[in-house]
């Protein structure tokens, strides 16, 4: 089993699946373009074989590059990525490969908002209204068809950058000057309510493993204001009233796109009158701690029995649905290098063996870029078989916990 790996080194994340897929008996052949002695060691230990590329997101060049050597070894049996810029390419790569998996007329759906959003409406599901527009008067036009408010990102995007909620025309005409370096970006009806996560990892279409998470606040307010410590819990059991119109929607979402193989991450609303809204999906693992935390829910090992999945098309543990499990990030007041970390004594306290991981930076550290990452100035997680508990502890971190900078 010959499995071509996109990126195994980057995000961080991507080391664990690396390693599923040598432990499950593949043959790991990594592409990316930093050096092979740069890799971090554990990704290194696991490739049979190591491919770098001037720059892995320039999709012509790789291909160029990569596929005269993949055809001197007779192929690959697989081609994967979990990171959002080599969608595609991982497609492309299959198609010129002949190997299983999604081809770029699927993969499309999983990358371009406004296909993706096409595909779901036609298969009945309810999506926010939406316009793909290419220019400033044509972003007020459909704006004013919508109705304020409104929410403006671009195609295909990913954390959030560039994505606004906007009441007004005043409003939407002070974020497109600010957006100019975006080509074609999507205009939505704002849907307001909880938002909520959709995972799972699916074998020939149909999900064998599904998650819910919720976030404390949504997205979209934690990204554009730096004193909010973005928060989400992965819930327990995904089977539960609260949750099921999102679970059954997801399901719907997958049918609907053609999923074939591997692991998938939506976003979806919960209004408050209980309808549920389709946000956005991606053929990839969640980032930001979501693939741990459902390993601190389950004590089980996701990036293996992912890896077994996309392999062998088996997933062999059992969810033990034991936790709910939170992460709080954290974000410094101040600028420049950490200076301080303050309640940290007594999160512990409170916690005890229930916080399962902290990583906090340490003094002298250079802040993180908020915007960019959101594993932020440092982060914990914390986990209990109860909701309240785990909700406490989550609240605890969020407002007992405080890192410095100057
Ligand atoms: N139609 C919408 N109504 C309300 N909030 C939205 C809408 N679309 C996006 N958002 C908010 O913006 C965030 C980012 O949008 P999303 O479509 O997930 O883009 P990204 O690819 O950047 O994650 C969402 O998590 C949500 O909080
Ligand atoms: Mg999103």
């Amino acid at each position: 089993m010959k499995v071509l790996f996109l990126s195994p080194d980057y995000p961080a994340e991507m080391r664990g699946f690396t390693r599923g897929l040598a432990e499950v008996g593949a043959q790991v052949i990594g592409v990316g373009d930093r050096p092979r002695d740069q890799l971090s060691p554990d990704v290194r230990d696991h490739l049979a074989a190591y491919l770098q590329v001037q720059s892995i997101v320039d999709e012509q060049r790789v291909m160029a590059q990569i596929l005269p050597e993949l055809h001197k070894i007779g192929g690959v049996d697989r081609v994967e990525t979990l990171w959002e810029p080599l969608v595609m390419l991982a497609a492309r790569l299959r198609e010129q490969l002949g190997a299983p998996g999604m081809g770029t007329e699927q993969a499309i759906g999983f990358r371009d908002k406004s296909v993706m959003k096409d595909r779901v409406r036609k298969a009945g599901l309810r999506v926010p209204k939406f316009a793909q527009v290419s220019s400033a008067s044509a972003a007020l036009a459909a704006a004013r068809t919508i109705g304020y408010p409104v929410v403006i990102k671009p195609i295909a995007g990913a954390g959030t950058a560039d994505t606004h909620g906007v009441r007004s025309e005043g409003e939407l005409r002070a974020v497109l000057e600010t957006i100019g370096h975006v080509q074609t970006a999507s205009v939505e009806e704002y849907i307001d309510g909880e938002e909520f996560t959709y995972d799972a990892v699916s074998i020939a279409g149909k999900p064998v493993f599904e998650s819910v998470a919720q976030y404390h606040p949504r997205p979209l307010e934690s990204r554009n204001n730096e004193w909010i410590s973005p928060a989400q819990i992965v819930l327990r059991d995904p089977y539960i009233a609260a949750v099921a119109g999102g679970v059954e929607l997801g399901r719907g979402v997958l049918r609907a796109l053609g999923m074939d193989t591997g692991f998938t991450h939506m976003e979806w609303f919960k209004k408050s009158n209980g309808e549920v809204v389709f946000g956005e999906i991606a053929a990839r693992s969640p980032g930001a701690k979501l693939v741990d935390q459902m390993n601190y829910a389950n004590d089980f090992d996701i990036y293996r029995e992912w890896a077994r999945s996309v392999c062998w098309q088996h997933f062999e543990a059992t969810a033990a649905r034991r936790y709910h499990v939170a992460t709080v990030f954290k974000r410094a007041k101040g600028r420049g290098r950490i200076s301080g970390v303050e309640g940290m004594s007594a999160l512990r306290r409170l916690c005890g063996p229930r916080l399962v991981e902290e990583a906090i930076l340490p003094i002298g550290h250079p802040r993180r870029n908020w915007r960019q990452t959101l594993l932020s100035d440092g982060y914990v997680v914390m986990r209990d078989p109860d909701y309240s508990q785990c909700l406490e502890m989550m609240q605890a971190a969020v407002s007992g916990v405080q890192i410095f900078a100057e």
